[in-house]
């Protein structure tokens, strides 16, 4: 097209100009070939024509982030799950609300929320998650529960999109620390306290092998006492395991042996004893782990050896040059790699504590039993009638039982004295 290249630029100018006096700054494209007609669209493309322009709902009490994908509902007493959440939503703050119960479904949308990958409901007073409450999430990957008095966590809420125990989560990272204390006065009364807490987790932990993707989790804070047998045995891809800030006693119901990716294990700040060798050599036997024992009360007696020994040999557990005896007494503070077998007797001598109050038992048995002989002194006369009653009454007893021999062995008085029985 010559006569058309060679028109254009003149014409151009003027649109230029015409441009640039309506306020439009031009990002100075180089001079198109084609002949500007005032018809075709101006070449520079007005931002908002380039993108559909509905910018997706945002719910009235949240605040919205296209950009960063980003929805956050905070501390805003919310009873329920907003209905009209965008479909752009990566991550969902749903923090300081009042969800009490989380149905099944709870985010099923129409279309799915797709793009969901990290969701937040922590400290959302969450009592209830129902079977299901997170279907329909194809792409969820982190879950915050923590600080919510959990009291009921079925153990189908982490299953797949049909609530059925078989369909996988697609979850990698679920957090529920530090759940703070059931209610129970609220109304709904029916629900609570089945079950420990403990036992909950660990039904939901191996419902349908559900979460065998899972790769990291964390239950720091919830004062478990145990982990109930077979509570990891279908995780098999964690990587990270947050125990600390708990009761943990021991570990001897627990077996560590399917996890075989661990990276990292923290029992910080639990009430460990000892280490049996059972646990010692599943630990030993996961190749990657790195253990976290810190702010346990040991206790350095014969039961500890085998676990000393192996602390000393082993290179799995962090920082155990810190690791120090809390009890007994004598041991106390001193560093578990600096015991010999030698030092850890389980000799009965007894702590201090314990001596005084074995003492003050002893005296108080015998002080009852001096007044119990005392009680029997004074009352010695009531005692002596008391006897002579019994006595008596049993053999007003056995006469009977005499007289009613003698009449039964005699033949003549069979008859009578069977009627006189009826
Ligand atoms: C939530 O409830 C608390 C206590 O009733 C109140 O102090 C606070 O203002 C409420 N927050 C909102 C956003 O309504
Ligand atoms: C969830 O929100 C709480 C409160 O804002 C925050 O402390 C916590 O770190 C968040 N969890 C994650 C996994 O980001
Ligand atoms: C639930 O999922 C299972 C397995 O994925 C499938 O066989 C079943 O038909 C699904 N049920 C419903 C109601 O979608
Ligand atoms: C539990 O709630 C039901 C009704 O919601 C009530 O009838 C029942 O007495 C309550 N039970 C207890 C132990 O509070
Ligand atoms: C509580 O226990 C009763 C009977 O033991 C059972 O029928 C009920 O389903 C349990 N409730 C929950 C929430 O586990
Ligand atoms: C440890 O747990 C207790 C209660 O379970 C809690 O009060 C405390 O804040 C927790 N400590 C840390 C460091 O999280
Ligand atoms: C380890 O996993 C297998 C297969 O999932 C399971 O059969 C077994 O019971 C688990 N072992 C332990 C000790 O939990
Ligand atoms: C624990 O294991 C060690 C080494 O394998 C062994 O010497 C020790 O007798 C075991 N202790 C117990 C109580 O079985």
């Amino acid at each position: 097209m010559p006569g058309g290249c060679a028109r254009g630029p003149a014409r151009l100018r003027l649109a230029r100009l015409a441009l640039v006096l309506l306020g439009w700054v031009s990002s100075s494209a180089p001079a198109p070939s084609a002949p500007w007609s005032p018809t075709a669209a101006p070449l520079p493309a007005h931002p908002a024509s380039a993108r559909p322009p509905p910018p997706g709902p945002c719910p009235a009490p949240c605040e919205c982030s296209e950009a960063a994908r980003t929805v956050k509902c905070v501390n805003r007493n919310l009873s329920e799950v907003p209905a009209d959440l965008p479909a752009y939503v990566r991550t969902l703050f749903l923090t300081g609300n009042r969800l009490a119960v989380l149905p099944p479904g709870a985010f099923a949308r129409r279309p799915p929320l797709a793009e969901l990958t990290a969701l937040n409901l922590s400290g959302s007073g969450l009592r209830e998650v129902r079977a299901g409450a997170f279907a329909y999430l194809p792409g969820l990957r982190q879950l915050d529960l923590s600080r919510n008095p959990l009291a009921v966590l079925s153990p189908l809420a982490f299953s797949g999109p049909n609530a059925s125990a078989a369909a996988p989560s697609t979850l990698a990272e679920l957090i529920l620390n530090h759940r703070v204390a059931p209610q129970v006065d609220e109304g709904d009364n029916r629900t609570f306290q089945n079950q420990s807490f403990e036992g909950t987790v660990a039904s939901t932990l191996r419902a349908g092998r559900a979460l065998r993707g899972l790769r990291r989790l964390e239950l720091a804070s919830n004062n478990l006492l145990y982990l109930p047998r077979g509570a990891l045995a279908h995780l098999p891809g964690l990587r990270y395991l947050d125990l600390s800030n708990n009761s943990l006693v021991g570990l001897s119901y627990v077996s560590f042996r399917n996890l075989t990716h661990l990276e990292s294990l923290h029992l910080e700040d639990n009430a460990l004893k000892v280490l049996r060798n059972g646990t010692l050599e599943e630990l030993q036997g996961l190749p990657r782990v790195r253990v976290f024992l810190d702010n346990n009360p040991w206790v350095c007696d014969c039961n500890i050896v085998d676990m000393v020994a192996w602390l000393k040999e082993t290179e799995i557990v962090q920082g155990k040059a810190s690791l120090t005896c809390a009890f007994p007494e004598s041991m106390r503070n001193r560093a578990l790699l600096q015991l010999s077998p030698a030092d850890l007797d389980c000799d009965p001598i007894l702590p201090q504590s314990l001596q005084t109050s074995y003492v003050f038992l002893g005296i108080v048995l015998a002080l009852i039993g001096a007044i119990f002989l005392l009680v029997l002194y004074l009352n010695r006369k009531g005692i002596k009638k008391w006897m002579h009653n019994i006595r008596d009454a049993c053999r007003d007893h056995m006469e009977g039982y005499h007289y009613r021999y003698e009449i039964n062995a005699d033949p003549r008085l069979t008859n009578l004295s069977s009627n006189s029985d009826v």
